[in-house]
C-alpha cells in the first residue's frame, strides 16, 4: 500500500510563538546516517522511514490523528481502537466532522482556524467523539500545528477518558452522598443532644417533684402523729380505766377500738414516714452491733400470738452462733416483722411459717421467712414491691394492709447494702429472703457450730 512519508519542512508561519520545531516530524535515522554506516555491523532490517514512523506511532497508547480540519491524513493503531474503525482506510473515509457530535462542529471549526492560521496549540481540551458504532465517548485532546507532506495540518493526540470521567462522577456522587450522610448525622446528633437536654430537665423536674412529695409526706406524717399520740394516750387511759371505772362498759370497748385503730394508723404513718425518708435519702441508720438471735427471739414473741390465733405452726431456726450484724436494729426488726406478718396473713389455717438464718459460702448472712400460704404469681412481684402495691385475688380474702410492708423491707435492706429476694409460686407458699453482705457481719462471741446453708 502506497503511503506518503512525512517530511521535515520549514516551520509554519506564525507557529514560532510555541516552539515550532516541536511539531516537525524529522527522521533522524535517515538524516546523514548513510555516512556513518559501519560495514562490520550485522545487516540491519531495512525499515523505510514511513514504516519506522508507523511502528513508533502504533506503539503509542494514545490516538494520534493528523488531519486538515476536515480530512484525515494519518491515524495510528490507537486511533482505530478509539473510534472503533476496522482499518485506517475506513477511518480516512470519514471526515473529522463525521466523528464529532453536531454540537461540537462550530467549536471544532474555531479550533482548526486557531491552529492552522495562528499556529497555536490547544492543550488537553475535553470533548466528545462519535465512534463508528454510534456510541459517544469522552476524549481529552491536545492539538498542534504540523507540516505534513508540505501542507499545513493538525496533529491531534487523544485519549478516551470516558471511564475516568465516569469514575470521577461516581466519586463525586459518593462524596455528595457522604456529605449528605454527614449532614444527616450532624442533624441527628443535634436532635439527640436536644433530647438528652430535655430528658435531663424532665428528670430534674421529676426529682424535684419527688423530693417535694417526700418532704410533704414527712411533714404530714409528723403533723398526724402529734394528735394521734393524744388520741392513743387518752383512749388507753379510758380503756384501762386508769382514773376510775367507766360507767357504761361499752365506752371501755369503744376506747379499745379507738386505741387499736389509732395504733394501726400510727403503724401506717410510721411506714410512710420511713419509706419517704429512705426515698429522699434522709433516713439515717442508727447503726450498732445487732444480735440477730435476740432480734429473732423478740419478733417471735411479738407474732407468736397472731400465728396461734391464725392456727399456724411458727418455727424459728436462727442458730445461737449466727454472726451479729452491724446495722440499724429497729430497721432489721421491722424487716423481720413485716415478712413474718405477711407470712401469717397470707397462710391459711393449718399451715407453717418458718424464720431461718444462715451464713452463705461468701460470708454473707441470709434471713428467710418461708410459708405454706397462698403464694404470689411471679408477674406480680414488681407490683407488690412498689409502694401500695397489693394483689387482688380471691385467696387474699379481706386482709388488712396498705401495701407498704415489702417496699419498706426492700428499701431498708438495700440501705444496709444488702438484697431482697422473693421466691414464690401461686398457691404454693412463698419464701422471702434478705441477704446481708459479709462486711456488715460481726463475730457474736458464741461458739461456732458451723451452720452453713438454709435449714
Ligand atoms: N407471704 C406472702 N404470701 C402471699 N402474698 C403475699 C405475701 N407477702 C406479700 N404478699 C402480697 O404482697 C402484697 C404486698 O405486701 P406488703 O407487705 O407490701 O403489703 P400488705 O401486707 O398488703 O400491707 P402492709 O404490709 O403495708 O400492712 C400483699 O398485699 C400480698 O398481696
Ligand atoms: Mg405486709
Amino acid at each position: 500500500m502506497a503511503r506518503s512519508v512525512p517530511k521535515a519542512s520549514a516551520p509554519v508561519p506564525g507557529s514560532s510563538a510555541r516552539d515550532p520545531g516541536r511539531h516537525e516530524l524529522r527522521d533522524p535515522a535517515t538524516e546523514g546516517a548513510a555516512a556513518r554506516v559501519d560495514p562490520a555491523a550485522p545487516p540491519s532490517v531495512d525499515h523505510s522511514t514511513e514504516q519506522a514512523f508507523r511502528a513508533v506511532f502504533d506503539m503509542l497508547p494514545d490516538s494520534v490523528v493528523v488531519h486538515t480540519g476536515r480530512h484525515i491524513l494519518f491515524a495510528n493503531a490507537a486511533a482505530l481502537g478509539l473510534f472503533g474503525a476496522p482499518s485506517e482506510a475506513a477511518l480516512k473515509s470519514r471526515t473529522i466532522q463525521d466523528l464529532l457530535p453536531p454540537e461540537y462542529h462550530a467549536a471544532a471549526d474555531r479550533r482548526t482556524r486557531l491552529i492552522l492560521e495562528e499556529g497555536r496549540s490547544v492543550d488537553r481540551a475535553q470533548s466528545q467523539r462519535l465512534k463508528f458504532d454510534g456510541r459517544m465517548i469522552e476524549v481529552e485532546t491536545t492539538s498542534a500545528p504540523i507540516v505534513w507532506e508540505g501542507r499545513r495540518a493538525i496533529v491531534a493526540v487523544s485519549r478516551d477518558i470516558t471511564a475516568r470521567l465516569r469514575a470521577e462522577r461516581a466519586l463525586e456522587l459518593r462524596v455528595a452522598d457522604l456529605e449528605l450522610a454527614r449532614e444527616i448525622h450532624e442533624r441527628q446528633s443535634a436532635q439527640l443532644r436536644a433530647l438528652a437536654e430535655e430528658l435531663r430537665q424532665a428528670r430534674d423536674a421529676a426529682e424535684t417533684a419527688n423530693q417535694n412529695k417526700s418532704e410533704f409526706l414527712a411533714n404530714m406524717s409528723h403533723e398526724l402523729r402529734t394528735p394521734l399520740n393524744a388520741i392513743m394516750g387518752f383512749s388507753e387511759v379510758i380503756k384501762e380505766q386508769m382514773l376510775g371505772a367507766v360507767g357504761v362498759p361499752q365506752y371501755a370497748e369503744y376506747a379499745r377500738d379507738i386505741y387499736t385503730s389509732g395504733a394501726h394508723l400510727l403503724d401506717i404513718i410510721n411506714n410512710i414516714l420511713d419509706l419517704s425518708k429512705i426515698e429522699s435519702g434522709k433516713f439515717e441508720l442508727h447503726e450498732g452491733d445487732v444480735s440477730i438471735t435476740q432480734v429473732a427471739a423478740a419478733v417471735r414473741r411479738i407474732v407468736s400470738g397472731r400465728a396461734a390465733v391464725a392456727g399456724l405452726v411458727l418455727e424459728v431456726a436462727v442458730p445461737d452462733d449466727l454472726p451479729n450484724v452491724h446495722g440499724d436494729e429497729r430497721g432489721i426488726k421491722q424487716i423481720l416483722l413485716n415478712l413474718l406478718s405477711n407470712a401469717i396473713k397470707f397462710t391459711p389455717r393449718g399451715g407453717r411459717v418458718r424464720l431461718s438464718g444462715w451464713v452463705n459460702a461468701d460470708g454473707s448472712l441470709s434471713l428467710s421467712v418461708t410459708d405454706t400460704g397462698i403464694g404470689i404469681a411471679s408477674e406480680n412481684f414488681d407490683r407488690i414491691l412498689a409502694p401500695f402495691g397489693q394483689v387482688d385475688s380471691p385467696l387474699a380474702r379481706d386482709h388488712q394492709g396498705t401495701g407498704l410492708g415489702l417496699p419498706l423491707v426492700k428499701a431498708m435492706i438495700e440501705l444496709h447494702g444488702g438484697r431482697f429476694d422473693l421466691d414464690s409460686t401461686l398457691g404454693e407458699g412463698a419464701t422471702a429472703t434478705i441477704v446481708i453482705p459479709k462486711p456488715r457481719t460481726r463475730p457474736n462471741g458464741q461458739r461456732k457450730t458451723g451452720v452453713l446453708g438454709p435449714r
